[in-house]
């Protein structure tokens, strides 16, 4: 089949939708989709936060964020938290989601989201319309009912994350295969 040549852009999809949670007195929720896991010891995961975001100033001045990922019967307010600002809007009592505190930092954990990652910023990197927010896993929380049977993994099928193909929310499909099935680990 023929290709046909684009300008470079970012067409990295499907990638994962999840609401981030930033600030200590009056604590804000921004929906972010360019996220991704960095390292994994430390753990680290990077979130690219525009500049001009009421959030991008949050993280700046508390070093801190967490990391809350939606099912889908969260996509309403999280479509909702990625639309409107923080700067005019508590966006807690919009969507009606419930913040709860969090361990190891300051702002808010969603207790809604089933998984949660408390984040200390380690670094930033300025790359353009974006800062890339580099933060530390300092503690994470499941939901009891979320953690499979073997207790050491979360049963992602049942929490119900969604991704962002460009201008579109999906859900995930059924299970295709095991992790190294190819090589039968
Ligand atoms: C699905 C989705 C993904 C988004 N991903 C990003 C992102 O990765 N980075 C970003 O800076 N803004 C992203 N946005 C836009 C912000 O969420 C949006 O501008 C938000 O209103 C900013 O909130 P704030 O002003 O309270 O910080 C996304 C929005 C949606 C709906």
């Amino acid at each position: 089949m023929a290709k046909t040549k684009k300008k470079p852009s970012t067409y990295l999809y499907p990638v994962p939708v999840v609401m981030v949670t930033c600030g200590i007195e009056k604590p804000n929720i921004i929906t972010l989709a360019w996220v991704g896991t960095v390292s994994s010891d430390p753990p680290m995961v990077g979130i690219a936060v525009r500049k001009e975001r009421h959030s991008h100033r949050l993280i700046e001045e508390s070093g801190e964020f967490v990391v809350n990922i939606p099912g889908e019967e969260l996509l309403e307010a999280t479509d909702h938290c990625g639309q409107v600002s923080g700067r005019d809007t508590d966006k807690f009592a919009a969507t009606g989601l419930t913040p709860e505190p969090a361990s190891e930092v300051k702002a808010p954990l969603i207790a809604e989201c089933h998984v949660n990652m408390e984040c200390k910023v380690r670094e930033k990197l300025e790359l353009g319309a974006h800062d890339l927010f580099l933060g530390e896993v300092v503690a994470v929380h499941v939901d009891e009912e979320y953690v499979d049977d073997s207790g050491r993994r979360v049963d992602y099928g049942k929490v119900k994350p969604f991704v962002l193909t460009f201008a579109e929310y999906r859900g995930l499909s059924e299970p295709l295969a095991k992790y190294g099935f190819s090589v039968k680990r």
